[in-house]
């Protein structure tokens, strides 16, 4: 998917520099071209010569070369790329970019570039929670770079959380859809329900709850920039419908999974949306009035249709991947395995929406990734990241061979 891509790494200080290599090594495979900007504290974790050997061609790393220099070097380099990704991003790094200093080859190629910009930051957890590094990472999404990860977990430095880099296919992945050309999921077509549903009570009053359709609505965005023609099916949402995406939109769960039947075939399906589990039985025609000193009307509630587990059902018309979510308050991982299983789906995005996490209505989300190859732990990230590595994600199953898919 990368032939004839060109590609300038970045290798900065950090202990993630030998996944670079790997990195090479998957880009290389791809058909890119890759050339790589060592800084000085990078080469203090992979040689020169491992870049070179990998990615077959020189590496740069000095500021004040004659030969380099003389051709405008740190210009050129720039110009002769389509992406610049800079991994390991050291939080060093990243402050420098957002400062602006031009203080050693790399810095400044960053400085100098008008191309798009990848950065994977590696670092221990702590860098990466500072203010200073929160600042310069929004500083530097403001002017338009694009961050993969960091992943959440063990780190070197014997302690866990967000920090540790993306893992190759990963950053190819982020790669692949940056430089999609022919955009990966042209000629798929994506089914996303997203929003709260409501249940009548009668014409004034229904049973809901506090979904807010963020992040289903930015997961239709997010496979509609891949090239997918997308179906988004809502319940009543705040949110605006997606540029470039078909919405529809239903109150109760009833009409969701009607116009998710009507939708047709469909090669990905993924239900966000935050159904009510219960309808009213027999919602009244007209408002119910209060009598005075009787007592209030019983509800009498019967289950709704499961739409996740209707559009997992094995058959003819079973999309190729079913991906649902796990809204939990307690025992997150295992009642997402469990939700997987029952549900019959292939993979489950569980997230903890317990009060604290403000995750219901926030922008951000925190979420593990369970399928049949185990269960994968995301970084905090905002709602449309979230989507964007899942778009990803889904765009690089379905590229698979079915074979491979089986495995998954
Ligand atoms: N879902 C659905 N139709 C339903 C209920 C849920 O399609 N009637 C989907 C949601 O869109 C989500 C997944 O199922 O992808 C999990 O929903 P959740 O409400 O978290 O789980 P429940 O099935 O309701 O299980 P529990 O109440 O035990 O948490």
């Amino acid at each position: 998917m990368l032939h004839g891509k060109r590609i300038l790494l970045i290798v900065a200080g950090g202990i993630a520099a030998f996944k670079s290599l790997e990195l090479i090594r998957r880009l290389r495979e791809r058909g890119a071209a890759v050339r790589c900007v060592l800084t000085g504290a990078g080469a203090r974790f992979v040689t020169p010569l491992s870049l070179q050997a990998l990615s077959e061609d020189r590496v740069y790393s000095d500021m004040f070369s004659l030969t380099d220099e003389s051709e405008m070097g740190h210009i050129q380099l720039s110009r002769d790329a389509d992406l610049l990704v800079v991994a390991p991003a050291t939080a060093n790094i990243l402050a420098r970019m957002a400062a602006g200093l031009a203080d050693d080859l790399a810095a400044t190629v960053l400085l100098a570039t008008d191309k798009p910009v990848l950065a994977a930051p590696a670092m221990n957890v702590r860098m990466w929670t500072h203010a200073a590094t929160v600042a310069n990472v929004e500083t530097l999404k403001k002017r338009g770079v694009t961050f993969i990860g960091p992943n959440d977990g063990a780190m070197a430095c014997n302690e866990h959380g967000p920090g540790r880099m993306s893992e190759p296919e990963e950053i190819v992945a982020a790669i692949e859809a940056m430089l999609a050309t022919e955009q990966p999921l042209a000629g798929k077509r994506a089914l996303v329900t997203s929003g709260p549903t409501r249940e009548a009570i009668d014409p004034v009053r229904y049973i809901s709850n506090h979904s807010s359709g963020k992040q289903g609505h930015a997961i239709a965005a997010a496979l509609a920039r891949l090239g997918a023609e997308v179906t988004l099916v809502s319940g009543p949402v705040a949110v605006a419908d997606p540029a470039g995406v078909r919405t529809i939109h239903v109150d109760s769960a009833d009409q969701m999974l009607a116009a998710c039947l009507a939708a047709g075939v469909i090669d990905v399906a993924v239900c966000a949306a935050a159904v009510a589990d219960w309808k009213v039985t027999r919602p009244a025609g007209a408002k119910i009035k209060k009598k005075a000193g009787a007592q209030p009307p019983p509800l009498e509630l019967s289950p709704n249709p499961d739409i996740l587990a209707t559009l997992s059902k094995p058959g003819p018309r079973r999309p190729a991947l079913v991906v649902g979510f796990a809204a939990e308050t307690e025992n997150l991982i295992a009642n997402a395995i469990d939700k997987r299983g029952r549900k019959g789906c292939d993979w489950i995005v569980a997230n903890d929406v317990s009060p604290a996490t403000g995750t219901f209505g926030g922008e951000r989300n925190t979420v593990h990734l369970v399928s049949a190859k185990g269960v994968e732990a995301w970084p905090t990230l905002a709602k449309d990241e979230v989507a964007g590595r899942l778009a990803a994600r889904i765009a690089l199953h379905l590229a698979q061979p079915r074979s491979a898919e089986a495995a998954e």
